[in-house]
């Protein structure tokens, strides 16, 4: 080798290594000055394609990958590619056939059946795709993703069982395989198992025990199907006839196999119990550990302190829903006057006092408490939730910027509301991994397809109407974002950024104040989501249009509205509140489900289905709120002409999987009119909101 071969060779070496440490700029310059020097190297030729189509220039990417793979044909790498780079840019059937020609190749190469089957999923084949994922697991049987992509496509396919098979294979593979995880957990929310044989029982429960355990999921999607694996029934009992005799339930073989189970804790620390039934169990038995204490037989319950902390947790959680009679707001008052005298910490009592109200109510407590470290871990946990928590989110709140004054009278209202009762109230979230922006929107608004300059490659995001954040973790998802997280409730925004920071991710900034002020932002966004909160604006289309004029020309909004029709039970409760004379606080709303959970008006009992009706902010929000638009499709659509907004589609995938099949020929599903016509005749299919995006028109 010659000394320019050799300075040859060791540019090429450092410009590969500026390469795969993402320094673009300056491995593409270099890669440039090799091909003047050896226009004809394949290898520069598929690394300087290789790395235009990391940045998505595909038109650039595509002329050096062809060059290289005319200099060199047979290389699966180059067909690998160039398959990647015509899936990107749209031509599925090229793409597939240098795939063909990859796996012609190189039969054993585990990559090219993994991208075969991506693409296949892609378009819909998905049985197809299984087989080529089947293939990828047979060549490498050790690799987690695999089967955790297979378990994906088995999803897709309807067949829930062997999607679990394979997505239990991949977490014994990778226990922290967050694609794995986050997948079981799409099942768990959208499936209801039923007939469980006894063995699949404890499989499942060793399943739902690990994950209940990481923290990194939205236990709350668990709830439904891990409720039916607690053993409510055995030879002699049955819970639901001991809950309706009048005996002590603590003392009963079978309630003490429930609250000692590992799993029916776990629900309570970390599931919002939405279930009439459970409730019920849980409302009866606090009342009687509350009597224990009253009668002094205190000593009866201390196998139990683990129940009765996560009981405390749950309370917290669902924001002491749970009706409270006088007698046992008495004994409560009791309660806390000798935990306040004693000298003593009394775990026991307090936690019990904390299933009543949360502890940072009462200054004295919060004195004792505060640097008070347990043995016991969960009672710790138990401070850091009732306690800790909320001091931090209060002096969170001094340093959250506000811009602009609130002075509307509805924005008022609706602010105290949600000072209240921040909105909503959680404690874990599905982690999602990153992804770029225009994948996600494509995913979230398929068959649609989003055709435009904008790559989102930094994309500056607005979230109008934040909330808590639960929202969020979705938001963190977008690769290389910038997020402004903007709400009217101060204590919201608390309450998301130290959430947010318990991730650790600095790529939000908060800020406080009305939407109808959002022009003094003086900023514009490539994203801007607004979910749950237009509908409460006194006008919501002029939130809508200041909005709007905060895009840019080329950025996409996504909204969240009410519907008319599906909330047509939700009008009733409202009036029935509003006849009755309601107000809006825990008191009355604590009263209202009472008499709603033994109404005989099945239309007003069809609100216990509704995961909205066990939580105080749900409750409030769902049907005691200060403001309330809804509307119907074709009034959006008449929305969105006069905004000249153009709709891109509906966000949720299995009502678009049976419109679909109504109207056969609106193939990018995004026909208002026929949505009207279906949702006429499938009237509940929104009734978690329109969810839906737009994007500014081409001429607006
Ligand atoms: C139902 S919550 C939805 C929260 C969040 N988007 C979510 O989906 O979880 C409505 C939120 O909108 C906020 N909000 C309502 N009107 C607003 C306004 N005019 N300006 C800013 N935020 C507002 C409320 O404070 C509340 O946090």
């Amino acid at each position: 080798m010659n000394s320019e071969d050799i300075k040859f060779n060791e540019t090429f070496k450092v410009a590969i290594e500026n390469h795969n440490n993402k320094r673009f700029d300056s491995a593409e310059e270099t890669y440039y000055k090799l091909l003047n020097l050896k226009p004809n190297n394949p290898q520069i030729n598929f690394n300087l394609g290789t790395l235009l189509a990391q940045q998505k220039k595909f038109d650039l990417a595509k002329k050096y990958l062809l060059k290289a793979s005319d200099l060199s044909p047979n290389d699966p790498k180059i067909n690998t590619n160039l398959a990647n780079l015509y899936f990107e840019t749209g031509d599925i059937n090229k793409s597939i056939s240098y795939l063909d020609k990859v796996i012609e190749l190189k039969p054993k190469f585990a990559q090219a059946y993994l991208n075969k089957g991506i693409i296949l999923n892609n378009i819909g084949k998905f049985s197809e795709a299984a087989g080529m994922f089947e293939k990828t697991i047979e060549l490498e049987p050790n690799n987690s993703n695999f089967y955790n992509i297979i378990g994906s496509t088995y999803i897709e396919l309807g067949d829930l069982k062997k999607a679990i098979i394979n997505l239990r294979k991949s977490l014994n593979i990778n226990s922290k395989n967050l694609n794995a995880i986050n997948s079981l957990v799409k099942i768990f929310k959208t499936t209801q198992l039923s007939n469980i044989s006894k063995k699949n029982i404890e499989e499942l429960t060793k399943l739902f025990l690990f994950l209940y355990k990481k923290n990194l999921i939205n236990h709350d999607d668990l709830f439904n199907n891990a409720k039916i694996l607690l053993p409510v029934q055995d030879k002699n009992n049955n819970l639901e006839n001991l809950l309706n005799k009048d005996l002590k339930l603590i003392e009963n073989s079978l309630v003490n196999k429930i609250i000692s189970s590992e799993l029916f804790l776990l629900m309570l620390q970390k599931s919002i119990f939405r279930d009439a039934f459970f409730e019920k169990f849980i409302y009866k038995i606090r009342k009687e550990i509350l009597f224990f204490i009253e009668k002094s037989q205190k000593n009866k319950l201390s196998n139990f302190i683990n129940f009765i902390i996560s009981l405390a947790e749950q309370s917290f959680l669902n924001e002491y829903i749970l009706f409270q009679s006088k007698e046992e707001l008495s004994i409560v008052k009791k309660l806390e006057n000798v935990i306040i005298k004693s000298k003593k910490i009394d775990e026991l009592e307090i936690s019990i006092l904390a299933c009543y109200y949360p502890l940072y109510k009462s200054f004295k407590i919060i004195e004792k408490l505060k640097n008070y470290k347990s043995n016991n871990n969960l009672f710790n946990d138990l401070i850091k939730m009732q306690i800790e928590e909320p001091l931090k989110e209060v002096e969170i709140k001094k340093s959250i910027k506000s811009i602009g004054k609130i002075s509307d009278d509805i924005s008022i209202k609706v602010k105290e509301q949600y000072e209240e009762n921040p909105y909503p109230r959680w404690r874990y979230s599905t982690r999602i991994p990153t992804t770029n922006f225009l994948s996600l929107l494509n995913y979230d608004i398929r068959p649609n397809k989003f055709i435009s300059g904008n790559k989102f490659n930094n994309p500056k995001i607005l979230i109008a109407g934040c909330g808590t954040g639960k929202q969020l973790n979705n938001i963190l998802a977008r690769e290389n974002s910038n997020v402004v997280a903007f709400d009217l409730s101060l204590s919201s925004l608390a309450y998301a950024k130290r959430k947010i920071d318990e991730v650790g991710s600095k790529k939000i900034e908060f800020i406080h104040g009305d939407i109808l002020q959002l022009n003094k932002l003086n900023k514009k966004f490539d994203i801007i989501e607004c979910m749950g909160v237009l509908h409460h604006m006194e006008n919501p289309v002029k939130g809508l249009n200041i909005l709007k004029n905060l895009l840019e020309p080329d950025g996409v909004l996504k909204l969240g509205l009410y519907s008319e029709i599906a909330r047509k039970h939700i009008i009733e409760l409202r009036q029935y509140t509003k006849d009755r004379n309601f107000k809006n606080n825990i008191f009355d709303i604590r009263n209202f489900r009472e008499i709603i959970k033994n109404h005989e008006n099945q239309i007003l009992r069809k609100v216990l289905i509704s995961n909205d009706f066990y939580s105080t902010s749900n409750v409030r929000d769902l049907i005691f709120h200060v403001q309330e638009h809804r509307f119907t499709i074709p009034q959006i659509s008449q929305i969105l002409q006069d905004n000249n907004l153009e709709f891109l589609g509906f966000t949720f995938p299995e009502i678009k999987k049976k419109y679909s099949r109504s109207f056969l020929d609106d193939k990018k599903n995004i026909s208002l009119e026929n949505w009207h016509k279906f949702e006429s005749e499938n009237p509940d299919s929104f009734r978690a909101m329109y969810q839906f995006w737009v994007k500014r028109k081409n001429n607006d």
